[in-house]
């Protein structure tokens, strides 16, 4: 028997269902038909492979990766591409209309292609999108079956397992969830040596509770919510166990981590608690954290950049707008001078601290001197880069109702100005680099070019240099030759001769 026909409505979305109605008898391992009507799988062997495609920041590929590893861990494969997979899932943005049209647009593509060739394929939008509109995606684009919030990551294996067996057909949930801040957990660390990872991201909290007033976060992200020290570390540790020597911390408001939950003690700040606890796990080698807010680094955490080693001199500090007028309509809660002092005190001490930046650019009336005091600021604090994002109006924000909108061409031209000059400051700062010694942790193949190898400075610069698998995860001095496009090139055998 090549193939055995039976019809069960519910069970038409099984991947190694043929659209005839017969089954692959490969994927298969034993069928069980009794008098003709029910069915039972008792072993499959193969399960479906995802595909998940990630839109936005930092906390969404971490958020990806926990559900990826969450599949994994049920038995599915990972798709090597959207055009194979048995689920496609796209991890949405929020934050910036682009972010949004582009998920949708990719959504669309998707879903006529799978009508036409595949209309077994399971099709999800997660995260950030799914929360803001909810069942709306599906009333705009009804061939996608899943819709899961920001505090649902972790339902997403048990929803497919139900749609995929035809128990549901379509579900949305994006309710709020006691606790779900703590299920951010999984890593896939891609077990095998050649391809071990060095670096790792830790989810800390979740939320935010700032209400800046041009940002959706508080809306798609929910109020804040701390995971516990322990937790943490223990996650922690046990990635340092599989290898990690570097581990970022990561939330919408690192500084604001613990605040309600855990509160201070001796003069240190809940996110001060948890650095110095995780600084104490031994074979960890190097601690980063994003994204801080300004008005979160009291001086204990920036004297906490003087007594921990492992804490690396580097800081994204989004200051949004050099112009005080603007930094008041945006809700920020410090001043230009406020934020100058702070980048001083960090300077002050770890003198080659890195920082880096987020800008708006054409925030509700914004004006021309408005500009002209953030490319001063640019210009003023060095910053090594600048994210410079293009202001966007989101539902729901008081920004998008504030008068004096600014027309797109002045945005646009206001924007090139401010990318021209981030370019010319940050080339500036990594040609000074040129000639120094820096200690840089390797991290594998140069993402720019495979022959060659890349690590990263303390102060979080991509060091490119000859190197192999041997110097994965090695701590290595290099002195750097060359500097190019927010890139440096190092030679380590000047400084490690063999
Ligand atoms: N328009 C443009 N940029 C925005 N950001 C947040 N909200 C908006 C918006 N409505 C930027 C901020 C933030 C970064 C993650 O995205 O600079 O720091």
């Amino acid at each position: 028997m090549k193939s055995a026909v039976f019809s069960v409505p519910g069970l038409r979305r099984l991947p190694w269902l043929r659209k005839d109605g017969t089954l692959h008898e490969s994927r298969l391992t034993s069928l069980f038909s009794t008098a003709g009507v029910c069915l039972t799988f008792t072993a499959l062997s193969t399960m479906p492979s995802v595909y998940i495609k990630t839109y936005g920041c930092q906390m969404n590929e971490r958020d990806s990766e926990a559900v990826a590893a969450q599949l994994v861990a049920k038995g599915y494969t990972l798709a090597v591409s959207d055009r194979v997979a048995d689920v496609v899932l796209l991890n949405t943005c929020s934050v910036r209309d682009m972010a949004e049209q582009k998920a949708l647009n990719k959504m669309e593509n998707l879903a006529a292609e799978m009508r036409r060739d595949r209309p077994e394929v399971v099709l999800g939008f997660l995260g950030c999108m799914a929360q803001s509109r909810g069942r709306g995606l599906i009333d705009r684009l009804p061939d996608v079956d899943l819709v899961l919030g920001t505090q649902k990551f972790h339902r997403t294996a048990d929803y497919l397992d139900e749609i995929l067996t035809g128990r549901r057909d379509k579900v949305v949930d994006v309710e709020e969830e006691k606790g779900s801040e703590a299920t951010i957990k999984e890593h896939l660390l891609n077990g095998n040596a050649q391809t071990k990872s060095v670096t790792a991201f830790v989810s800390i909290m979740q939320g935010c509770n700032q209400y800046c007033t041009f940002c959706i976060v508080p809306y798609t992200r929910g109020m804040e919510r701390s995971r516990t020290i322990s937790d943490v570390v223990s996650e922690c540790r046990e990635l340092v166990s599989r290898g990690v020597k570097e581990i970022t911390l990561l939330g919408q408001i690192v500084t604001s981590y613990g605040k309600r939950e855990i509160g201070m003690k001796d003069g240190k700040s809940a996110f001060v608690q948890l650095l110095e606890a995780v600084h104490a796990i031994e074979g960890l080698e190097r601690i980063r954290f994003t994204s801080p807010h300004p008005k979160g680094y009291g001086d204990d955490l920036v004297e906490a950049y003087g007594r921990l080693p492992k804490l690396c001199e580097s800081a994204h500090l989004p200051v949004q707008s050099g112009s005080d007028r603007v930094l008041k309509l945006m809700h920020r809660g410090y001043t230009r001078e406020r934020f100058l002092g702070i980048v001083e005190k960090l300077r002050r001490v770890k003198p080659e601290m890195g920082v880096t930046t987020d800008i708006i650019v054409g925030f509700p009336g914004e004006t021309e001197s408005d500009f002209a005091e953030t490319l001063s600021l640019v210009r003023e604090v060095a910053f090594d880069n600048a994210y410079c994002f293009k202001y966007s109006p989101r539902k729901d924000t008081p920004a998008a109702a504030m008068p004096d909108q600014v027309p797109q061409e002045v945005i646009e031209e206001r924007h090139g100005r401010l990318l021209d000059l981030v370019n010319e400051v940050g080339k500036e700062k990594y040609r000074r680099c040129v000639g120094q010694r820096a200690q840089i942790l390797v991290e594998g193949p140069s993402r720019k070019n495979g022959e060659r190898f890349e690590g990263r400075t303390r102060a979080n610069r991509i060091v490119v240099f000859e190197g192999n698998e041997r110097h994965r995860g090695r701590l290595l001095d290099v002195k750097i030759t060359r500097a190019g496009s927010f890139t440096l090139y190092g030679d380590p055998a000047i400084v490690n001769p063999d």
